[in-house]
Formats: C-alpha cells, structure tokens, sequence
C-alpha cells in the first residue's frame, strides 16, 4: 500500500480511525488539518476568520497536494475536503479513498461530544445542528461517494467499535 485517505463527514471518526489503523499497520498517520496547523503555525479557525471559507480551501488544497506525495501513510483528510476544486478526482488518483459512512443522527451525536472547535458549526442549537448536517451531507455525498471504497461508522462510539471499524477497513482494503 502507498496512501490511503479517510474522508466523510465532520465527526465521522476520520481521524480516531485513521490514527488507530496506522499504528495497526505501523505505517506513519497525518491529519490534513493537522498538517495545515503545524505549516501556517495557526488553528483552521483562525485561518477561517482571517482569510474566510475561500481563503481556507486554498490553503487545504494546497497543503492536500504537499501530505499527498508521502508514501506508505494514512491521511485523514476535513469534511470539505473532497467537495472542492479537484481534489477527489486527485485524491482517487493517487490514493484508496474511503468513504467513513454515517447517518446525520451519528454524526450529530459525535459533533455534539466533540471538543475541538469547528468554524462550520460554532453556535448551532441541537435542531440548528442536525438540520445543517442534514442539507450539508446531502450536497457533499456526490463527493464522498465517488470514494474507491465505502464502509459505516455509524455504530462507532466506543473503542471496541473503533477496533472493528479498523479491522472492516483491513478487510474492506484487502490489508
Ligand atoms: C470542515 C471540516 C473540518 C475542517 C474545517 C472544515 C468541513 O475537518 O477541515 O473545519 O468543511 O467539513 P473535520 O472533518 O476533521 O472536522
């Protein structure tokens, strides 16, 4: 294997999974988003508050294309990721790409236990929130769906369910 690349929605568990299947297979993990702070030397909020949405998926695309070229990792990229510029089509060429598959009520769930700050969501009420996700997801599954491969998280909210979620994607990428 050379790269595989996590992608869905917010709170799908991209990185949790994607960390725990890289040290499974002993290879090196990084989160897109991640990487785009340890560059800019600043937080993706900030970066959305300072140079707004546009300015932000100039800098992911970018930052996707340098994480892209490193072999034999596994990266976890942001929700919005595959949904801009040419990035899926990008990713797919040189990645397996994995759909993290989970029902807006999942998603919801995890966002709302989820301490790390995220621009798109700041403020929302439960119903805001769940109705966002809803109209959100149903524009970004085009996107998602052009994955090589899909698999469902959406009974991800234990380690136990991290470990089987990690071992359905082994299977599922014939590891
Ligand atoms: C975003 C998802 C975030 C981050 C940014 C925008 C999105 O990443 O890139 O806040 O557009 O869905 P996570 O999916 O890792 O939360």
């Amino acid at each position: 294997m050379k790269r595989i690349i996590l992608i869905g929605y917010m709170g799908a568990g991209k990185t949790t999974v994607g960390r725990q299947l890289a040290l499974n297979m002993g290879v090196q993990f990084y989160d897109l988003d991640w990487y785009i702070e340890m560059r800019y030397h600043t937080r993706v909020a900030d970066i959305f508050a300072e140079k707004g949405e546009a300015g932000f998926r100039e800098i992911e695309r970018n930052m996707l294309h340098e994480v892209a070229e490193f072999e034999n990792v596994v990266l976890s990229c942001g929700g919005g990721t595959p949904c801009f510029f040419d990035n899926m089509d990008y990713m797919n060429s040189l990645a397996e790409t994995v759909y993290l598959k989970a029902t807006p009520e999942v998603l919801a769930q995890h966002l709302r236990m989820g301490k790390v700050e995220r621009p798109l969501i700041k403020g929302k009420s439960d119903e805001e929130l769940l109705t966002f996700i809803r109209e959100s997801l149903e524009k970004r599954e085009p996107f998602y769906n052009q994955a090589k491969h899909i698999i469902d998280v959406s009974l991800l909210d234990n380690y136990d369910k991290i470990a089987i979620s990690v071992d359905l994607l082994k299977e599922t990428l014939g590891l």
